[in-house]
C-alpha cells in the first residue's frame, strides 16, 4: 500500500521511473595519428555519454609513428573544448581496462562493410568476456568515412597535403616528421 502511494505521489515526474544512471564509455584506438574522423566520433560520443574516455592502445607489437606522449598531446589539444572527456592509455585486454574504469560502454565506429566483420568479432568476444560492458557503434559521418590513420600516413609519405583530413596540430606534426 505504501509503495503504491509512493508511486502515485510521483506521477507527473520522472523520478523513480528513470533511475539515475551514468553512461561511462571508452573509445579505444591507436590514434596514430588522430584524424577528423576520430574527432567526429569523440564529439558525438561525448554527447551520448556522461563521461567519455579516449583510450590510446599501447600495442607493444606495433611500432607507432607517434609516441604515446605525442598521441596523447594531439588528442588533448583537439578535445580541449569538450568537458566530459578524459584521455588515457591502456594495454592488454580492453574488457579488463573497462572493468578497472567501471565503464559500461565501448564506443566504436563503422566506416564501411570492411569494418563490420572485425568489429562484430571483437564486440561478440568482449560481450562474452564482460557482458556488463556493451559495445555501441556509431556510423561514420559521410565526409569522414574514407579516412583512416593508415591512409593519412601513406598520403604524407608520398608528399601529399592532409590538412583537410586531420586537426591543424596533427597536420603540423606530420609535416615536421616527414620534412628533412
Ligand atoms: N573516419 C572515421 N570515422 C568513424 N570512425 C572511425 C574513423 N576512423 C576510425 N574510426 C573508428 O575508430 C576506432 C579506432 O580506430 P583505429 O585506431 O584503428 O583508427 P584507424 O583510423 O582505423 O587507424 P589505422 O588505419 O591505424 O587502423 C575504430 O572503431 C574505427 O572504426
Ligand atoms: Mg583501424
Amino acid at each position: 500500500m505504501s509503495a503504491r502511494l509512493k508511486v502515485s505521489n510521483m506521477s507527473g515526474t520522472s523520478a523513480g521511473r528513470f533511475p539515475e544512471r551514468r553512461l561511462v564509455a571508452i573509445y579505444p584506438g591507436s590514434f596514430d595519428p588522430l584524424t577528423n574522423g576520430h574527432l567526429d566520433m569523440i564529439a558525438r560520443g561525448s554527447r551520448l555519454a556522461d563521461h567519455l574516455i579516449v583510450a590510446i592502445l599501447r600495442n607493444t607489437q606495433k611500432q607507432p609513428l607517434f609516441s604515446l606522449e605525442e598521441r596523447f598531446e594531439m588528442i588533448d589539444a583537439a578535445t580541449s573544448t569538450l568537458t566530459n572527456i578524459e584521455v588515457d592509455s591502456f594495454e592488454g585486454l580492453l574488457v579488463e581496462y573497462a572493468a578497472r574504469k567501471s565503464a559500461n560502454a565501448i564506443l566504436r565506429g563503422i566506416r564501411a562493410v570492411s569494418d563490420y566483420e572485425a568489429e562484430l568479432q571483437m564486440a561478440l568476444l568482449n560481450r562474452r568476456m564482460r557482458p556488463e560492458t556493451e559495445t555501441v557503434f556509431l556510423m561514420a559521418a559521410e565526409e569522414y568515412s574514407f579516412i583512416s590513420s593508415r591512409i593519412i600516413k601513406e598520403i604524407v609519405t608520398l608528399g601529399g597535403d592532409v590538412s583537410q583530413f586531420v586537426p591543424a596540430s596533427v597536420a603540423a606534426r606530420l609535416r615536421a616528421k616527414f620534412s628533412r
